[in-house]
């Protein structure tokens, strides 16, 4: 039996990674600040964790929480392009001081590999699509400068000390859990959210903008298998992790439209400051030396996301946090690699 860290263990990515480490018979350890998770995502799996709420500048408790692991799934962030324009300081150090301490932590722990949740958002605005690994990268915002970085000391480790560690490009990850309440939440969390609620969503520009939006399960399939990859295929290596298909935020908000039988309009504002136009992966190294294949496709996931929004706000009261149908819905998709 493998042991797995999971840093930011109690957001929506890092709580399906703990479902499914459990599931395939693995022990989890999770450490989490809860600065945007939130303990309710692991209700129901708390009692067979080993949750700790630390932060990970503490680099005393990252050591102490790499003792006796095998994998280090590294998904702690603060995410949004737009809240680290507005503060570059908390995104570099929770994004990018943060993944310097897990790596010594781990390097120092004999951890076998340590597999990082890195961002599309390196890519920026390069013309070229869809975004291969190696394309230059070109960051627009604190944000994918600081994602990108450290990529750049994932890679380091790998040359340097021989920690085996594997970067996986997030392409605009959705899904059950992901927090919707925030100004910076994600696009599909919010606009979902929203028009359950009847309320009117907003498109930031002419909302010809696409994004490969992937469902969590891809993002949770493509780290259990870089865990497993040999070495020589993936260790100081990028890979893209996406479906391989693009949507515009217009297309996006009708497939939406159907699927919640609303009848509202959206509105339009001006685009946002260190926004993307267009972002498409690539999948063929990801294919060729993960063996990564998307299994869930965008509107599957969107189904399964509205489902888990719909049924979850029956008996909350204030947030989107877990209730106990919640955890019943999500076992109706439990996952399977
Ligand atoms: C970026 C990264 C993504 C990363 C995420 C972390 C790219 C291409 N993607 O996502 O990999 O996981 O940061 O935060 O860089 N929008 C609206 N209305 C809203 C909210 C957003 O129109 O209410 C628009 C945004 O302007 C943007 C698109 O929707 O054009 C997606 O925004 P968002 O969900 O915040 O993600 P990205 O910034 O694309």
């Amino acid at each position: 039996m493998a042991t797995y860290l999971i840093t930011g263990i109690a957001g929506f990515i890092g709580s399906a990674l703990a479902r499914a480490v459990l599931a395939q018979g693995d022990q989890v350890r999770g450490v989490d600040n809860l600065s945007t998770g939130k303990r309710d995502n692991l209700a129901e799996i708390l009692h067979r964790i080993d949750f700790r709420q630390t932060d990970l500048l503490s680099l005393d408790a990252v050591r102490s929480a790499c003792q006796g692991t095998d994998y280090v799934l590294h998904q702690a962030a603060i995410p949004s392009v737009p809240r680290s324009v507005a503060d570059p300081l908390t995104s570099n150090s929770a994004n990018l001081d943060a993944t310097v301490n897990v790596l010594v932590a781990a390097r120092d722990a004999k951890v076998k590999r340590v597999v990082y949740a890195a961002s599309s958002s390196a890519y920026g605005e390069t013309p070229t699509l869809p975004k291969h690994e190696a394309m230059p990268p070109d960051p627009i915002s604190p944000y994918a400068v600081a994602k990108l970085a450290s990529e750049y000391y994932m890679v380091s480790f790998y040359r340097c000390y021989r920690l085996e560690t594997v970067c996986l490009r997030y392409f605009n990850i959705f899904g059950p859990r992901q927090d919707p309440t925030s100004p910076y939440s994600g696009v599909l969390a919010k606009f979902i959210t929203q028009m359950l609620k009847g309320e009117h969503p907003t498109i930031f520009g002419d909302g010809r903008q696409s994004r490969d939006f992937t469902y969590v399960d891809n993002a949770v399939a493509a780290n259990l298998l870089a865990c497993k990859a040999p070495a020589a295929d993936v260790a100081g290596r990028v890979f893209n992790v996406a479906t391989g298909v693009r949507t515009d935020l217009n297309e996006t908000f009708r497939i939406l439209k159907k699927l919640i039988g609303y009848t509202g309009d959206v509105k339009y504002e001006a685009e946002r400051a260190g926004d993307v136009k267009h972002s498409l992966a690539d999948l063929s190294r990801a294919q060729k030396h993960l063996g990564y294949e998307p299994k869930v496709d965008f509107e599957e996931g969107l189904r399964r996301t509205v489902e888990w929004y719909k049924s979850g706000s029956v008996g909350r009261t204030s947030d989107f946090g877990s209730t106990i149908s919640d955890a019943v819905v999500e076992s109706k998709h439990e996952f399977k690699v």
